[in-house]
């Protein structure tokens, strides 16, 4: 086999921080290669790299057996790189056609007018060759997550793309999506496509990949055949120890009703019913899970709850309060967390510090500030203590949150939220973007709120999180609980089975 990409000795130095410390790392034509690492291991920075975003301190890159100095993305491109990003590039009121040709439209014969047609069965043409099922002419705000990620993978191949890198591209993907995208994957390295992929999640990594290589702080540990390999092994090499892959239960009564919603209606951004009539109940040492479905009124309802989205009707109680038509601001006096599902949306402030980000909401509090003074001593203090505590990888509290890698970023926010130690901690997607190692500490944390009789409403997509850590889980459908489980029923089937919108005949008890 011929490599289509050899890394040799790639170093990149940023203020404090050896993101990549002389790595090696080769790609076969034809195969889907795992790169594997903890939260700052230095795995996006690698592929920034090979993208042209960045230029290395030193080494060099081979591509086809040619030294390269890659310049910037439209070298990599000519050179038949391309790269599907986390956060997608696309302008949601032009069609999928529109946006893959998109400063590469084919020019009207003696004009400056685009030839759309030609755009549109050129896309066609590619989609069917590779299995993509992509319709150009639908405009990119009517579809899901799951197709807008097929249109940045279709839009790197109209460019020629030989070589695809895949940074975390399950972390939005419903269990289905991500089957699909195995499949197109498998369906592109057939037709002679090469494919760097960048995961945490080990089922997959062991499900898509044919070899793997592992990267811890900035050091290659290993490179190895997938099939020479299994998930626990791979954990460790990963983090350095044995890590637990499940978390421990203990039984325990619930206490009294600490979140109390009542009929619930929210419309979303379009002004459509989100949220139709939706009661639950969370108590005192309780997690309760909502599974379903992206898409189906989850975020609507933790905007909702949380102070950022007008209620239509309906009544939200948070310890005894009515906080219905509450601000945010005083939803979070009275004790309530959230780790919000967009960390650089909502989450950070990513031109602040870390330390700063570290008290957001509670900046004008002692002892960060005194009579409308900061307390910058103190503030330094605290972000160092949870750099600490939560094992946050970035040189110092004086970084911005910006220049920290993804899943560091999402852990400023659990840290933020877990200090106040909230009566009523809402979690959406916690651990989005982890490492398995920071994924355990995070299960951990989120059991101890419900040993100290804190109340916990947890929305997750992955079925493993809400089977392993609630107590109770309510399925989403349509805007809807179309049902309620005791965790001790609940499989993953069943619950499966309620997320597509199907009936179970026993155990389920009708919100
Ligand atoms: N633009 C930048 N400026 C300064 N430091 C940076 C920058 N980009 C990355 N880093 C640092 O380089 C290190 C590696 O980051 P990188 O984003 O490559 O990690 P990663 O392996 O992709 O992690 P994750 O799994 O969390 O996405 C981190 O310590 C990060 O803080
Ligand atoms: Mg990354």
């Amino acid at each position: 086999m011929s490599n289509v990409i050899e890394m040799k000795e790639i170093t990149k130095i940023f203020p404090g921080v050896v993101a990549n410390d002389k790595v090696n790392f080769s790609l076969e034509k034809g195969e889907i290669h795992v790169l594997l690492g903890e939260n700052g291991a230095g795995k996006t920075t690698l592929m920034n790299i090979l993208y042209g975003l960045y230029q290395p301190t030193s080494g060099e890159i081979f591509v086809n057996g040619e030294k390269s100095a890659i310049k910037s993305p439209t070298t990599a491109i000519k050179l038949g790189i391309g790269m599907v990003h986390q956060h997608f590039m696309l302008v949601q009121p032009f069609t999928i056609a529109e946006n893959i040709v998109l400063g590469n439209e084919p020019a009207k014969a003696g004009g400056l007018r685009i030839d759309m047609k030609t755009a549109v069965d050129n896309v066609q043409k590619i989609s069917d060759e590779f299995g993509l099922a992509v319709d150009p002419n639908i405009k990119i705000q009517d579809i899901s997550v799951g197709m807008q990620q097929r249109v940045e993978i279709l839009k790197a191949l109209y460019r020629g793309a030989e070589v695809l890198i895949l940074d975390e591209p399950t972390a939005v993907l419903t269990p289905q999506e991500i089957d699909e995208l195995g499949d197109i994957l498998k369906n592109l390295t057939k037709e002679g496509k090469s494919i760097i992929l960048i995961t945490h999640k080990l089922k997959e990594v062991m499900s898509m990949s044919d070899r793997i290589t592992v990267i811890r702080r900035g050091v290659v540990v290993e490179t190895l055949k997938t099939s020479d390999t299994d998930a626990d092994s791979l954990a460790e090499l990963m983090v350095g120890r044995k890590v637990k892959l499940t978390s421990d239960r203990t039984e325990k009564q619930a206490g009294s009703v600490i979140l109390s919603v009542k009929n619930l209606k929210v419309k979303d951004s379009r002004k459509l019913d989100a949220i139709k009539d939706v009661s639950f109940e969370v108590k005192a040492g309780e997690i309760l899970a909502i599974a379903g479905v992206d898409g189906n009124g989850q975020r609507e309802l933790v905007e909702a709850l949380n102070g950022l989205r007008k209620i239509e009707s309906g009544e939200v109680m948070i310890s005894g309060i009515d906080t219905t038509h509450f601000h945010t601001k005083d939803i979070n006096e009275i004790g309530v967390g959230h780790i919000p599902e967009d960390r650089q949306k909502r989450g950070l402030v990513m031109d602040y510090t870390l330390a700063e980000n570290m008290i957001l909401g509670y900046h004008k509090k002692e002892p960060f500030s005194k009579n409308g003074i900061m307390n910058y001593p103190e503030v330094h203090k605290h972000g160092k203590k949870l750099i600490a505590e939560f094992d946050i990888r970035t040189p110092s509290e004086n970084v911005l949150a910006k220049s920290l890698s993804g899943g560091n970023q999402q852990k400023v926010i659990i840290a933020r939220e877990f200090y106040i130690d909230p009566q009523l901690l809402i979690a959406a997607q916690p651990t989005r973007g982890l490492d398995v190692g920071s994924i355990e500490f995070v299960h951990k944390r989120l059991l101890e709120q419900r040993e100290n009789n804190k109340a916990v409403l947890l929305i997750s997509l992955e079925l493993d999180e809400v089977l392993g850590l609630a107590d109770r889980i309510a399925v989403i459908y349509q805007g809807k609980i179309v049902g309620v489980l005791d965790a001790k029923d609940a499989t993953e089937r069943k619950l499966g089975i309620m997320m597509a919108g199907g009936q179970l005949e026993e155990g389920v008890k009708p919100s």
